[in-house]
């Protein structure tokens, strides 16, 4: 078998579970040799998803505190449907966008990205499981797909779904789960702050690798990272990006302030 029908598999299984597991074979099928890439031209599915959780817009998401369990509940569970997200989005940023790396980076780029999907299909059964154990599932509140439909209005540019997929989603994740670990803290949740812990210090290598393909992009393309990256923003994510930003996790990252500064902020 070669890698972009196994990826396309990953997309296109509807069960989260099953989702986070195929990822993971994959990516261990991989490092054992055992799937080859290929130049493919077929076409490249949609993400399937079951029917629940049932999706919402963002604006109709209940915000409860941390104080009570069925609020912390609710945070895992929001983090959860995040994680199964971005197990696609590793996915599809390799399956879609592979083509677009030349041969002699083309290694390191499979590397990186799967790396990410096996990393997320982690954090997705870290949460499911924590919520579990709180007496939650997953699947059983409403969710929204701000992530996917964000990072979908890229699909035909690479350099848009690395500024907005790693650079704009992954790095807002940067900002506010310290505020999150610590609401847990406070209320004395300290299995599920540490699961968020283990997240977020993971989720810095996933902007960083983001940062460099961006990069890497940009060089070839002989275009200047940072008014693309704002010009990319501006196109795609018209809100603009969100205050406070955590610059101390984004320059770990290896993104420069005067990127995401310069970018339209509300
Ligand atoms: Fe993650
Ligand atoms: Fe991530």
């Amino acid at each position: 078998m070669t890698l972009r029908p196994a990826l396309s598999h990953i997309l296109t299984t509807t069960d989260p579970w099953e989702k986070a597991s195929a990822a993971r074979s994959v990516v261990a099928k991989w490092h054992r040799g055992n799937l080859a890439w290929e130049r493919d031209e077929t076409s490249w599915p949609d993400p399937a998803r079951r029917d629940r959780p049932p999706l919402a817009p963002p604006s109709a998401m209940a915000k409860r505190g941390l104080g009570s369990a069925a609020g912390r509940r609710a945070l895992l569970h929001a983090v959860a449907h995040i994680e199964l997200n971005a197990i696609d989005l590793a996915v599809d940023m390799l399956g879609r966008f592979m083509d677009e790396v030349d041969e002699d980076a083309r290694s390191g780029f499979i590397a990186d990205w799967l790396s990410v999907a096996d990393d997320e299909a982690r954090h997705f059964t870290l949460v499911a499981d924590r919520l579990e154990e709180m007496g939650g599932t997953y699947g059983d509140l409403p969710a929204h797909d701000g992530l996917w439909m964000a990072a979908s209005r890229t699909k035909d540019d690479f350099i848009g779904r690395l500024a907005i997929a790693p650079l704009v989603l992954e790095a807002r994740g940067l900002d506010v789960t310290p505020p999150m670990i610590e609401g847990l803290t406070r209320a004395k949740d300290t299995q599920s702050a540490a699961v968020l812990q283990q997240i977020y210090d993971e989720e810095v290598g996933h902007v960083a690798i983001g940062a460099r393909w961006f990069r890497f992009a940009c060089g070839k393309a002989r275009i200047n990272p940072q008014t693309t990256f704002n010009e990319r923003v501006e196109r795609y994510f018209p809100g603009g990006l969100k205050r406070p930003f955590n610059t101390d996790a984004r320059d770990r990252s290896g993104v420069p302030r005067d990127w995401y500064e310069g970018a339209s902020v509300t």
